[in-house]
C-alpha cells in the first residue's frame, strides 16, 4: 500500500534541474540547477507537484531546510564481513596499499572474513550501515560482490547483496565485481575464463545490472578490462570499472572502447584522458574519501567538469580504502580535495550517480513522476560541504514514505490529519 498524500511546505530552497527529462548534469546544465523557496506534493510514492498543498494527509514544515534528491551512492562494496582496522595503522604509519595487499591482507583478508562469516553475520552488518546510510540520506545504493574470490563465493555474494534488497529502507543494485583480486590458483587469464564461465549463472540469478573490474598492478591488466567488456556486452550488462586508483595504466581509453558506464576512482587520471572522458556517455565516479584516507593522488575533479564530463561522487564503502558510508562527508570532502561547489556535488550524488546505475528515469531529481526519494536537510545546501562531518539530514523520505526522522525536533515538523 503507498502512502498517503504528504506535502513539504515552506522550504527555503527546492534544488531543482534546469528542466525536466535530464539524463544527468554536465557543462551548462549543471550550472544551471536553481534553488527556490517552494513546496512539494508527495502521492502514490511519487513526486506529484512542485507547489505545496497544506491540507495533506501528512504535512511537513520545511521552513529554514532545503529539500534535495535523496542520495545515491553508485559505488559500494557492501555486504562485506568485519573491517581491517589493522591495516589502516598500517597504512598510517606509511606501508603502502599494495604492500598490504602482497602480504596477505587487504582484499585477500576481507574474502578469507566473508568466507569464515554466516549469512547471518554478513547480512546483519550490511543492514547496520545501510541504516546509517539512511540516516545520512542515502535513498538508494549500490551493491557489489568481490570478496568471494571464488565462483561459489561471488555467487553467494550476489545472493546477499539481492537479501540485503530485501530487508533494507533504501532500493539497491548489484554489480558483479567478479574480477578483483586474482584468486589463490589461478592466474589473472584463467580467473577470466572462470568468469566467463559463471556469467550465465550471474545472469541467471536476475538482480545483477552491471560487472566490474579492478585494473591494477596487483590486479587485472587492460586486456582483462577489454575482455570483461565484451562478456557485459554479451550478456546484456552494464560494465563499471575501477582504473587509474594507484597507478596510471592507460586503462580510460580501453574503458571508452569497451563502452563503460562508468570509470572509477580515476585519482591517477591524466591530462589526455580528460577530453575523450568528456565526450563519451560514460561517467568518472570519483571517490574522495578512498583518496583522502588511502593518502592516494586528487583525481583532477574540477578539471573533469570544467571539460563537462558527467561527474558523479560515491563513497567506495568497504573495510580496506573507504570505511565511509556518509554522502554529506563525500560530498564535502569532494568540494575540498576538488573545488567543487555544494550544488556540483549535490547533482553528483544524485542524478549523475543515479545515471551511472541506469535508474535516472526514476530518481534523482526532483521532477514530477519521480520517485518521491527526499531529503529535508536542516540548513540552507551550501552547509552541506561546508559543515564537514556534520550530517544535515532531519528527515529522509523514500518512496513516500519518511523513513528516517532524525529527533523530536525533525518529527515537530511532521504533521497528520
Ligand atoms: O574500490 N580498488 C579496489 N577495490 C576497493 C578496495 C577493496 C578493499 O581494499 O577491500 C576500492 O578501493
Ligand atoms: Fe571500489
Amino acid at each position: 500500500m503507498s502512502p498517503g498524500p504528504a506535502s513539504f511546505c515552506g522550504a527555503d530552497q527546492i534544488l531543482l534541474p534546469p528542466r525536466d527529462g535530464l539524463p544527468f548534469l554536465c557543462g551548462a546544465d549543471l550550472a544551471a540547477q536553481t534553488l527556490e523557496p517552494g513546496g512539494l506534493m508527495v502521492r502514490d510514492g511519487t513526486i506529484a507537484a512542485v507547489v505545496e498543498d497544506a491540507g495533506a494527509e501528512l504535512v511537513i514544515d520545511a521552513r529554514g531546510c532545503a529539500l534535495v534528491p535523496g542520495f545515491v551512492d553508485c559505488h559500494t562494496h557492501l555486504p562485506f564481513a568485519g573491517w581491517r582496522a589493522g591495516e589502516y595503522a598500517q597504512k598510517l604509519s606509511g606501508v603502502p596499499y599494495e604492500q598490504i595487499a602482497g602480504g596477505g591482507g587487504g582484499i585477500a583478508a576481507s574474502a578469507r572474513a566473508l568466507h569464515e562469516s554466516s549469512d547471518a553475520a554478513v547480512l546483519g552488518q550490511a543492514a547496520g550501515l545501510a541504516a546509517e546510510m539512511l540516516a545520512s540520506g542515502t535513498t538508494t545504493f549500490e551493491c557489489k560482490s568481490g570478496y568471494g574470490l571464488s565462483r561459489a563465493g561471488e555467487l553467494r555474494a550476489l545472493e546477499l547483496a539481492r537479501e540485503l534488497g530485501g530487508r533494507v529502507a533504501q532500493a539497491t543494485t548489484s554489480t558483479a565485481l567478479l574480477a578483483h583480486a586474482v584468486p589463490a590458483g589461478y592466474s589473472a587469464d584463467q580467473w577470466m575464463d572462470e568468469v566467463a564461465a559463471m556469467l550465465a549463472e550471474v545472469v541467471a540469478l536476475g538482480s545483477v545490472s552491471a560487472l566490474d573490474i579492478f585494473v591494477e598492478s596487483i590486479a587485472f591488466s587492460n586486456s582483462h578490462l577489454e575482455r570483461m567488456g565484451e562478456l557485459a556486452a554479451d550478456h546484456g550488462l552494464a560494465l563499471r570499472a575501477h582504473v587509474e586508483q594507484f597507478a596510471s595504466h592507460g586503462s580510460v581509453p580501453v574503458a571508452l572502447a569497451a563502452g563503460a558506464r562508468s570509470v572509477d576512482h580515476l585519482s591517477m587520471l591524466g591530462a589526455d584522458d580528460l577530453g575523450p572522458l568528456a565526450q563519451a556517455d560514460c561517467a568518472a565516479v570519483l571517490l574522495p574519501a578512498a583518496e583522502f584516507l588511502g593518502g592516494e593522488h586528487r583525481a583532477p575533479g574540477r578539471e573533469l567538469l570544467d571539460a563537462g564530463a558527467l561527474v558523479a561522487l560515491a563513497t567506495d564503502a568497504n573495510p580496506g580504502t573507504a570505511p565511509v558510508v556518509s554522502m554529506p562527508l563525500v560530498i564535502g570532502l569532494g568540494a575540498r580535495l576538488y573545488g567543487i561547489s555544494a550544488r556540483e556535488g549535490l547533482a553528483a550524488a544524485t542524478l549523475n550517480a543515479a545515471w551511472t546505475l541506469g535508474l535516472h528515469e526514476s530518481r534523482g531529481s526532483i521532477e514530477v513522476g519521480k520517485r518521491a526519494d527526499l531529503l529535508l536537510l536542516d540548513g540552507p545546501v551550501e552547509q552541506v560541504a561546508y559543515r564537514l562531518g556534520r550530517n544535515p539530514v532531519a528527515i529522509a523520505m523514500v518512496a513516500g514514505e519518511p523513513v528516517y526522522v532524525r529527533d523530536s525536533q525533525a518529527a515537530e515538523r511532521m504533521t497528520r490529519r
